[in-house]
């Protein structure tokens, strides 16, 4: 399965007023079909008061103006399943907006300090206390992102019942299935324990302050699989689920029995060296259900984090993995990282505090300039060109980044049988698929391998016996 990860407010906008919509999604689901990807994931559309690009959630149950309307959700997914592909929604159970209602009107579903003012010492993931004094005077509540987001109480059943409730709902729009936000956060220490210090670094990278803490009581505690029961009773048996858990992969057993698979930040933290990413394959395919993920909406451009000249390998080591794999956004067209918010702005939505808006820019759909497609309007942040051009010249270009992720998307579906023979020799990865074998080459020099069969897709020269410098490729011996 190959999923595609769409940041709705840059990837495409059909009303002209600059932000990225509904209607620029449905405009261009030729292109998604033309890749060949089996389904989309629309990063949050629920109304919002942006403070977190969307994942700060004042109504689970409706579509923020700025992207359409519950109807639109449903005419997409009607039209994403005429291609075949299935549309997947990102659901946000950890917190809610502080402008949602549940917060003003039902302050028992949130966290409350039993104190007058922080009982602990957790930190927020973006730097900062996790506790804030609320605004409506009834004490101090918790928030393990921005204070705009205080934390859901998953200890109380409302909670539960409330968040079940909403998948079903989406469901009945004809959503297929959800991306699960923050997992590893649902559920805290019922005695609020203070944090101990790091001795090691968590596997997220985040802000130095939440790093200088071990999460060990703030997040990932016992209990958690009765919150997943209950999303996935919501959900239906036959909706493809799938967790956000910011902990490495030998922690989320407790996490997948409810889910169909969680994101392996192993191999997405992974150097661009065979040992750390043969090290991030194992990690992942111990829980037996790993997704793939090279880049997403919060952290640099993958071109940015290995180096442009790897990340035609990186296609092809991720699409030939088994079992579920992400693409996002912009990754098919090699797009790199923006300048982010514009000089001036101030740092307030839809601007990001925390310095994303640089992964997050529109992207090129045509070679027209100003805005290359995005939009007839102003962009709410600039285009992004790719310097193999926009998404109309790499798919008229053959051997183009677009071609390639085209190219190994159909490959992928020839590849059967699980990873075997995963092994790393001076610099070469290599694994084997039945009768493939794939082989990446992630140093900046030639590396002898010896041929296993016909080439059946090279992002690069291979002659007598060699990989070239960074180049990988898939041999048959069929
Ligand atoms: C993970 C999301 O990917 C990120 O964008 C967001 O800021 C946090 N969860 C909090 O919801």
């Amino acid at each position: 399965m190959v999923v595609y990860q769409v940041y709705p407010r840059s990837f495409a906008d059909a009303d002209g007023d600059g932000v990225g919509d509904l209607g620029g999604v449905a405009a261009h689901l030729d292109h998604l079909a033309w890749l060949g990807v089996d389904a989309l994931w629309l990063s949050p559309i629920n109304p919002s008061p942006m403070a977190d690009g969307g994942y700060d959630v004042a109504d689970y149950r409706g579509v923020d103006p700025a992207f359409g309307t519950v109807e639109d959700v449903e005419r997409l997914a009607a039209a994403a399943a005429e291609h075949g592909i299935k549309l997947l929604l990102d659901v946000v159970p950890c917190h809610t907006s502080i402008e949602h209602p549940w917060f003003r009107e039902r302050p028992e579903l949130y966290v409350w300090s039993p104190v007058d003012g922080p009982p602990n010492n957790w930190r927020g993931t973006f730097g900062g206390p996790a506790w804030s004094e609320d605004p409506h005077g009834r004490g101090w509540y918790l928030h393990s992102f921005y204070p705009e987001q205080p934390d859901l109480d998953w200890r109380n059943p409302e909670v539960a019942r409330e968040m079940g409730d909403v998948l079903a709902f989406w469901r009945s729009k004809g959503v297929a299935g959800f991306r699960l936000d923050a997992l590893q956060q649902l559920l805290k220490d019922p005695e609020l324990r203070d944090d101990p210090a790091a001795t090691a670094p968590s596997i997220m990278n985040g802000h130095p302050e939440h790093e200088a803490l071990e999460h060990r009581f703030s997040s990932d505690q016992p209990g958690v699989e009765a919150a997943l029961r209950a999303l996935r009773a919501g959900a239906g048996e036959d909706a493809f689920l799938v967790g956000e858990v910011g902990l490495p992969s030998g922690r989320h057993p407790r996490y997948l029995e409810h889910l169909d698979a969680s994101f392996c930040f192993e191999l997405f933290f992974a150097a661009w060296d065979a040992e750390a990413l043969a090290a991030g394959i194992r990690a992942g395919l111990e829980t037996g259900k790993a997704s793939w993920v090279l880049s997403n909406h919060d952290f640099p451009r993958l071109a940015e984090r290995i180096g442009r000249h790897h990340v035609a390998a990186a296609a092809l080591l991720l699409l030939t993995l088994p079992g579920p794999v992400f693409l996002f956004q912009g990754d098919e067209l090699a797009l790199g990282n923006g300048p982010g918010r514009p000089a001036g702005a101030p740092e307030a939505p839809p601007y990001d505090r925390a310095g994303r808006d640089a992964f997050r820019h529109p992207r090129p759909w045509t070679a027209e300039a100003p805005h290359h497609g995005f939009t007839t309007g102003t962009p709410w942040l600039e285009v992004v060109t790719a310097p193999e051009g926009s998404a109309a010249e790499q798919r008229a270009t053959p051997g183009s980044p677009a071609r390639r992720v085209r190219d190994l998307i159909a490959l992928r579906r020839t590849l059967d049988g699980p990873l075997e023979d995963l092994t790393v020799r001076d610099g070469v990865l290599s694994f084997r698929r039945g009768d493939h074998v794939i082989a990446v080459n992630t140093t900046d020099a030639p590396r002898p391998f010896p041929a296993a069969g016909a080439v059946v897709a090279s992002t690069g020269d291979r002659s007598d016996g060699h990989l070239a410098a960074g180049v990988a490729n898939v041999t048959s011996s069929v």
